[in-house]
């Protein structure tokens, strides 16, 4: 911890509102106690304190507040967290983390901006295990993001078990499949519905990926009757995109895209699946259509309703469909019609949220083709105002991606996300007009120390004055 003195608006992100009251100061102490009706036994099991029917921290749901909304009151006797539903409580279980352990007196009420606050992690160009992943999700939750988008297939790797097709990941998830040449390893269908389950209880949703009709080249490396021809590909871990293609004239590929998307969907008990659909230079326009009109209605025969890459606003979209824009131009015609008709749109500008991009020329680490995403570039700007014709009732949320083509460990995973995701969650949960960066560049200055303490390796942004 910091020299200075905690203030209750020592938060990120920003909370909606914060009532400080002088003096009053309520310490957590070792004995200090939890108590919490049965339905908050899990939230409560999440401050690690112990648990008595008087506690001097109570738990209390009030369905008068938003679901993810909380209020929380700390006096010298003691602390309320209410929450709308069990979420609201957990998130503000982690805006006391951040006070504590002296909790400053005052109430803040609190409420996201956007019900879908994400990150995704590409784990097909190179694989996080389970335990890693499990890390990662618990400094996820530091900051209320609620989804983890994990990126399970492209050219180089295939990185789930799915029955019946064997070869996708003994071949796909086996030696050599990642970008560095190394990167074996796949999830298990037990150990991604453990992830699900894990994430689930620290309220993250999991949104998984299987990327169609291209990168996939680690199918058709693993069946070749998914090619044009039949005839067998060569595995590729470099880093080029828009060369494969499923064959949208090919029965095979519907028999084969139905089993996945039907195990993956049975595996998810969130309401979304991904399909990808971007970067389609190896699939001729016409195919790419005919491919979506009939991919697109699959998750939804599955009872979720489908993701794709903004490429997918080009088809006529169904009415659940979610369009997820990524690029860095700043207007997108199809993106804008989508959203007139009442499409969702998930708002990860690449110039703006892309994690994989180098903080500056010096960056050991990441890509450039967005350009540099300084601290400050993730911070300073509007999702609401991104995109004409995208204004806030289409938008679903914010999702800062990090694809790992230049990853090799957890630690770099770190690097690069700390502390740009602050800064994008900030984006995603606080009020419109309600930030500033001079109050969050303070703010985050403040997590050094603790960063450093916990081991985790983050960018020492020359921006920020860092305690
Ligand atoms: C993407 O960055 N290809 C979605």
């Amino acid at each position: 911890m910091s020299e200075r003195t905690v203030q209750l608006g020592d938060v990120i992100p920003r909370p909606a509102s914060v009532r400080p009251v002088t003096d009053a100061t309520f310490p957590i102490v070792s004995g200090t106690a939890v108590s919490a009706p049965p339905d908050l036994e899990r939230v409560a099991a999440h401050l690690g304190l112990p648990r008595a029917a008087d506690g001097a921290i109570r738990l209390t749901l009030d369905r008068e507040l938003p679901a993810e909304g909380y209020r929380l009151e700390i006096t010298a006797d003691g602390v309320t967290l209410a929450g709308g539903a069990p979420a609201g409580v957990f998130w503000g279980v982690q805006t006391l983390r951040q006070l504590g352990p002296v909790l400053p007196g005052g109430v803040i009420e609190d409420h996201p901006r956007y019900p879908y606050r994400g990150v995704m992690l590409d784990l097909a160009r190179h694989f996080f295990t389970p335990d890693e992943v499990k890390a990662h999700i618990d400094l996820l939750v530091q900051f209320k993001i609620n989804h983890l988008h994990l990126h399970l297939t492209d050219d180089q790797g295939w990185r789930l078990e799915i029955p019946g097709w064997p070869r996708l990941t003994e071949v796909g998830g086996g030696p050599g499949t990642g970008v560095d040449g190394a990167g074996p390893g796949f999830l298990t269908c037990a150990e991604y519905a453990d992830l699900v389950a894990y994430a689930a209880d620290r309220f993250v949703t999991v949104v998984p990926e299987i990327d169609m009709p291209g990168h996939v080249n680690a199918v058709q490396v693993a069946y070749p009757e998914l090619t044009a021809d039949g005839q067998p590909v060569a595995p590729r871990t470099d880093a080029e995109v828009g060369y494969s293609s499923l064959v949208a004239g090919k029965e095979e590929t519907y028999a084969f895209v139905e089993a996945v998307l039907k195990t993956v969907a049975d595996l998810t008990p969130g309401p979304y699946l991904h399909i990808g659909g971007d970067e389609c230079m190896a699939t001729p326009p016409g195919d790419y259509r005919a491919f979506l009109e009939r991919v697109l209605p699959i998750p939804a025969a599955h009872g979720k309703s489908v993701i794709g890459w903004h490429e997918i606003a080009a088809v006529d979209l169904p009415e659940n469909a979610i369009v997820q824009f990524w690029r860095i131009e700043e207007s997108d015609e199809a993106v804008a019609r989508a959203a007139a008709s009442g499409r969702r749109v998930i708002v990860s500008p690449a110039d703006r949220t892309y994690l994989d991009m180098k903080y500056d020329a010096g960056s050991p680490l990441g890509l450039d083709w967005a350009g540099h995403l300084t601290v400050e570039r993730a911070y300073d700007w509007d999702p609401a105002e991104r995109l004409p014709g995208v204004g806030e009732e289409a938008i679903l949320g914010v999702e800062a991606p990090l694809w790992s083509e230049t990853l090799r460990s957890v630690d770099d995973v770190r690097y690069l996300t700390f502390p740009r995701l602050p800064a994008v969650a900030e984006v995603a949960w606080s009020p419109r007009g309600g930030r500033d960066w001079a109050s969050f560049r303070e703010r985050l200055a403040a997590f050094g120390p603790r960063w450093t303490a916990a081991g985790i390796n983050f960018h020492r942004a020359p921006e920020i004055d860092w305690h």
